[in-house]
């Protein structure tokens, strides 16, 4: 069989990765969601198996195929996938979270169909857990990488993320004008915890999941040897 560049690289390791959106149910036939393909997740997935890792996948709903020598778990909700996460986080060296969390769900959900008796309608909503938040807050944790889409002042949001949370690393992303959700492309800024900036360039979602997992694995390497 053909071997990718740097195959086995990740060899023993067990990476996590969380990908796609997540669906909050309203009733039993409405959910609040997002635009998140899970195709960056994936991508980081499949990327990490071809170099030698266990993964584990942890889906929200999507509809992609399961990348070759992945182990995914589908979820739906922020709730389930943060207890999915959990569950595989005390063996894994390092936690991706690509998923798109709803930030909110609705506080209550209906046992039955909201029938449209009113003029108008005022949903509720509380605060999701955040999952790489509560990773971030252990002594004991896996290297955490987390995602920041934004607008604006992408690099002072994401600096602000990484502090916030904890975290090793963190990818940013410009979206909107056509970058972002729902499109192969994208462009990609790194921010380290220990100040360091790598541009990985722009280029389509496979290539830049390679060029973060290269990222991922300088650091796990130097980190453990
Ligand atoms: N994240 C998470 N749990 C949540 C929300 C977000 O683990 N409930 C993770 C995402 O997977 C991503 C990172 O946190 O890796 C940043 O997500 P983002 O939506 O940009 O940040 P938030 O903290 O939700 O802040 P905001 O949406 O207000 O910018
Ligand atoms: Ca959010």
């Amino acid at each position: 069989a053909l071997e990718t560049p740097g195959s086995g690289r990740l060899a023993g390791r067990h990476v996590l990765v969380s990908a796609g959106p997540t669906y909050e149910d309203l009733d039993p036939v409405r959910y609040l969601g997002n635009r998140s393909s899970g195709r960056m997740g994936f991508a980081i997935a499949g990327r990490a198996a071809a170099l030698g890792a266990s993964v584990t996948l942890v889906a929200g709903p999507v509809a992609l195929p399961t990348p070759a020598g992945v182990r995914r778990t589908d979820v739906r909700s922020a709730a389930q996938m943060r207890d999915a996460v959990l569950a595989a986080a005390g063996s894994a060296d390092v936690y991706i979270g690509a998923a798109a969390v709803a930030d909110y769900r609705p506080r209550l959900l209906a046992a039955d169909k909201i029938k449209k008796t009113q003029d108008s309608l005022t949903l509720e909503l509380e605060r999701t857990p955040d999952i790489l938040g509560e990773l971030g807050s252990r002594r004991q944790r896996p290297m955490l990488v987390g995602f920041a889409a934004e607008t604006g002042d992408v690099e002072s949001y994401a600096r602000d993320k990484l502090a916030r949370k904890n975290l090793d690393l963190i990818a940013a992303n410009h979206v909107g004008e056509g970058k972002g959700f729902e499109v192969a492309d994208n462009a990609l800024v790194v921010y380290a915890a220990d100040g360091a900036v790598i541009d990985l360039g722009e280029a389509d979602k496979t290539e830049l999941a390679a060029r973060l997992l290269d990222v991922v694995v300088d650091r796990l390497v130097e980190k453990d040897g």
